[in-house]
This record gives C-alpha cells, sequence and structure tokens, in this order.
C-alpha cells in the first residue's frame, strides 16, 4: 500500500538524519569517527555518503520512532527494528554500527549496511529483505553514480561499500556495488537498460575472483560488454587506494581493464601448471576452449596468436583446431 511504503520511506529518511547526526555529535559517535579516520574517510565523504553511528543501545531509534508516532510493527517490516522475543514490543536492529544508509534509484533511502567496528560477527548486518528492499535488484550508489553512468555508458562493480566510497573519492564516480550477493539477472537487466559496459572490480582475493567469473556470463547475455580492472593480489579497492593511493589506483588497475576473455584464461592458470609438456599442453585445450566461444574470429585471432607465442605452437594448429571446436559448439 501507498501510504505504507511512504511512511516506511520516512522511517529510513529519519534513521539515516539521525544516524548522521549521532557520529558527528556525541560522545559515543566520536570512536566511530575516529574508526572511519583511521580508514581514510574524511569529513567530506561521511557527509557525501550520509555516513552515521547507530549508538550501542536497544532504544535510540526505536524511542525516536516512537515519539513522532510511527507505527513501530510497521519499522519492524520495513526492517529497521526487530520484534522482541516475548512479543512485548520493539527494539532497534542496528546497534554499536557504523551505518551505510543504501538509496534506491530514485534516491530514497530504503536499507542500511551496519558494520561493526571490531572483529566481531557478522561484519555487516545488513537490512533484511522487504518491499522497499530488495537485495537481487538493488545496487549501492547507482542513484549518485547515475549521471556518469548515463554520460559515460559504463559502470564500475565493486563488492562493497568502502570501495565505492573510497573509489569515489579517487575519482570513480560511476561505482556501484552488489553489497556481497552475487550479481543477479534482475541486476543485469537493470545495468543493460543503462550502459553498454561493465567493469569489474571485485576483491583481489579467490572468493571475488570466482564471483567474477560466475558474473561475466550473466552480463554477457545481457548483451553488455564485460571487462575487469586486476587488483594486486588479495587486496581489494579500497586496500589498494589506501596502500597505493588514489593516482596509481586509477592508473595502473582502472585505467588497464583486462577483456573477459583475457579475464578468463589469467584464472585458467589458477588450475594448471604450467610445467611439463602434458601441463602446458592441456592448458592450451582448455585455453582454445575459451577462445573459440568468441565469436568473431579476428578476435580470436588476437588470443591465438598470444598461446601461439607463448607456447610455441604454430597458429596454423591452433587455429585447426580451434575451429574444431567452435564447429562443435554450434
Ligand atoms: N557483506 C555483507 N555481510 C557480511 C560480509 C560482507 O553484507 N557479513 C557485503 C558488504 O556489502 C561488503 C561486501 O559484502 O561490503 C564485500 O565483503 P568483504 O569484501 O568481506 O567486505 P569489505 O567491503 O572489504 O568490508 P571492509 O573493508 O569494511 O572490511
Ligand atoms: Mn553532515
Ligand atoms: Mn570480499
Ligand atoms: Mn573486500
Ligand atoms: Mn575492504
Amino acid at each position: 500500500q501507498d501510504t505504507t511504503r511512504l511512511k516506511q520511506y520516512e522511517g529510513h529518511e529519519l534513521a539515516a538524519k539521525l544516524y548522521h547526526y549521532l557520529l558527528n555529535n556525541t560522545t559515543h559517535g566520536q570512536t566511530a569517527k575516529s574508526y572511519l579516520r583511521s580508514r581514510g574517510m574524511s569529513d567530506r565523504l561521511i557527509d557525501e555518503f550520509s555516513i552515521g553511528f547507530a549508538p550501542d543501545s536497544w532504544d535510540t531509534l526505536t524511542r525516536f520512532l516512537q515519539s513522532r508516532e510511527f507505527d513501530l510493527e510497521l519499522m519492524e517490516k520495513g526492517g529497521l527494528l526487530s520484534a522482541k522475543n516475548d512479543g512485548s514490543g520493539y527494539v532497534d536492529r542496528f546497534r554499536n554500527r557504523i551505518m551505510f544508509p543504501i538509496r534506491n534509484r530514485e534516491g530514497k533511502v530504503c536499507g542500511f549496511g551496519g558494520r561493526v567496528m571490531d572483529d566481531s560477527q557478522p561484519k555487516y548486518l545488513n537490512s533484511p529483505e522487504s518491499s522497499l528492499f530488495a537485495k537481487s535488484r538493488i545496487f549501492y550508489n547507482f542513484h549518485a553514480s547515475r549521471p556518469v553512468i548515463r554520460k559515460t555508458r559504463r559502470a564500475v562493480l565493486f563488492e562493497g561499500y568502502m570501495d565505492v566510497i573510497k573509489a569515489w573519492s579517487a575519482g570513480v564516480k560511476n561505482g556501484l556495488a552488489t553489497m556481497g550477493t552475487a550479481l543477479t539477472e534482475e541486476h543485469a537487466a537493470i545495468l543493460q537498460r543503462h550502459i553498454d559496459e561493465a567493469v569489474f572490480c571485485y576483491d583481489g582475493d579467490d572468493a571475488g575472483q570466482a564471483a567474477i567469473l560466475k558474473s561475466i556470463p550473466i552480463l554477457e547475455k545481457a548483451g553488455l560488454k564485460v571487462s575487469v580492472a586486476m587488483l594486486p593480489k588479495g587486496m581489494d579497492p579500497d586496500e589498494c587506494i589506501t596502500k597505493l593511493g588514489p593516482e596509481r589506483f586509477i592508473r595502473e588497475t582502472m585505467e588497464h581493464p583486462v577483456s573477459a576473455t583475457k579475464f578468463k584464461l589469467l584464472y585458467l592458470r589458477k588450475d594448471h601448471t604450467l610445467l611439463g609438456e602434458e601441463n602446458r599442453k592441456n592448458y592450451v585445450m582448455d585455453a582454445l576452449g575459451i577462445v573459440a566461444q568468441l565469436e568473431s574470429s579476428t578476435e580470436r585471432e588476437v588470443y591465438l596468436k598470444e598461446l601461439s607465442r607463448e607456447f610455441e605452437i604454430s597458429l596454423e594448429s591452433l587455429k585447426a583446431d580451434c575451429h574444431r571446436l567452435v564447429t562443435e559448439q554450434q
């Protein structure tokens, strides 16, 4: 219902304002502020992304909403509060966490990601699925990046909040995040309406690279060109920007994305030792399987030439084997 949803959006907007206020104006907020500082977040970024702090309390937001005569049951359904176990009322869902408001495509706050400031679990607590917040359809930062996305027809995909924010401060104004969840076909359908090319900039760890591999076909099926900005091994974009500085991050990572095919070929090396004839041959055959998926024979030739050079196999042999695979696939 419309009035229900309006109220829930209003609750989210107020909660975001409250958390932001508490971060900037309370003693407990100072601890959170120092944490953010230690991670390289300026006041300006904190403001731009409306970052806040949910205090270590059961009823700060609950009482705030109650005093403004919000229906608490509705706020619980919207994901801001939790119902008490004994059914006697409601408590704050987010406690003692750094709060990242998540806006929908219209710019309305529809959910939160809340981060702990130590090593406790879960590291991030996100809003539950609700009629406002559907993870399979929401991108973090879509609203703010929309103008640049529209102009460039290109978006950079990150894993998380910090990555988007740090990259933004480094000049990447078309960054989005899927917030840990797998990229879905619904995500792809939304992107397809706004961009021609997606650049993955996921974490440089195994999980991040595996997620890219799984997501490439989903985007390609939606007709998007896909490329991958490779990070130093084990680093995520946030760490990379902190360690290398924004200029080097842009110059060494963002400005030289590799093609989806190149990424697959690099990824393939994880499962192959390239020592010995047998292993090298196996790698080449698997690589041919990847190259054979390309529609353009010109494109195929680019990769075949590289393989030919590296493995000292004639281009003719590689072309013949690749061609056989192409016809087998049809
Ligand atoms: N995530 C989540 N719940 C978790 C862990 C992760 O929702 N328990 C989501 C968050 O959106 C997070 C993203 O997945 O930003 C990527 O996860 P990860 O790489 O583990 O976190 P970082 O973004 O690197 O977080 P930080 O730098 O704050 O440690
Ligand atoms: Mn402010
Ligand atoms: Mn990760
Ligand atoms: Mn990460
Ligand atoms: Mn990180």
